[in-house]
């Protein structure tokens, strides 16, 4: 996969160095390149930001200096639209980005991330791309405001690029984590040794060996802790695509299920 970051801090990705997405770059797997925004600018200043139209407090992000660059990133005009890479832009305004995103974005030959700063970018560089056929994809990593999109960037890459096969030591670690999958659900909780630690035991039900038990016991759980923490993903859930036991579970915790998702009663 092959992925450009434009960035007016383009060293902040020196992090990507580090850890499995820095082995990932190493093995080829991926290939990142970040870009200084300000390396397209023709002023004496490098400047990217002016006023805002309007009127208002603080700086919006330039469009000339965004096209330029992009246009370049992006092969434009000549590529052939089925070759040209995505194009991201992190906002605070824009849908949640989530793991259906991440999973989607994983299949994904090239990648270009675009980040903000100041008050944001012109909101007519995502219109013009599209307009042109560019695969534009605007997304917020949550509800709070950071001051530029060089983490929410940095979120999206670890969550996209730990999926690609060969970038995890063992693939098996991807399957069964919150949010994945059809039916998704928080991960139940997870415990390691010893058994018993400053007073505080593991369920006795994980040491017992019985496979089938432990599978039922952290299914359970999953669905409680979900139902507690995040009830909206229970409401999505297929009912068809539940078994008996989890039907069980889900009428305990005050749930209908029934019709094709489950509904709160009590
Ligand atoms: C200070 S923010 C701009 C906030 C904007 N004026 C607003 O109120 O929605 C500057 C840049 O940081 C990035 N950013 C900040 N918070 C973000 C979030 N929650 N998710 C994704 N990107 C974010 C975006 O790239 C944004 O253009």
């Amino acid at each position: 996969m092959d992925i450009d970051i434009v960035s007016v801090f383009p060293e902040y990705f020196d992090v990507l160095d580090l850890s499995l997405l820095g082995k990932a770059k190493s093995k080829g797997l991926i290939s990142v390149h970040a870009h200084n925004l300000r390396d397209w600018t023709h002023d004496v200043h490098q400047s990217v930001d002016d006023t805002p139209v309007g009127g208002g407090a603080g700086m919006v992000m330039k469009p000339a200096v965004w096209a330029e660059c992009l246009d370049e990133l992006l092969g434009l005009p000549e590529a052939d639209n089925t070759d040209r890479p995505i194009l991201i832009f992190p906002n605070p305004s824009a849908p949640l980005f989530t793991q259906q995103d991440a999973t989607e974005l994983s299949h994904a030959q090239h990648l270009v991330f675009g980040c903000g700063r100041y008050e944001g970018y012109d909101a007519r560089i995502p219109t013009y791309y599209r307009e042109r056929g560019v695969d534009v994809r605007e997304y917020s990593i949550g509800d709070y405001v950071l001051n530029g999109g060089e983490v929410a960037v940095s979120v999206m890459l670890e969550a996209i690029t730990r999926l690609l096969p060969g970038f995890m030591g063992n693939p098996d670690s991807i399957v069964e984590e919150s949010y994945t999958g059809g039916n998704a659900l928080l991960e139940h909780n997870q415990y390691t040794k010893p058994a018993s630690w400053r007073g505080l035991d593991v369920p006795a039900v994980l040491l017992s060996g019985d496979h089938a038990k432990v599978d039922r016991f952290r299914r359970d759980e999953a669905l409680k802790k979900t139902d507690r923490i995040r009830p909206d993903l229970i409401a999505q859930l297929d009912c068809h695509a539940l078994s008996k036991a989890d039907r069980k579970t889900l009428i305990e915790l005050g749930w209908e299920v029934s019709g094709d998702h489950p509904r709160r009663i009590s």
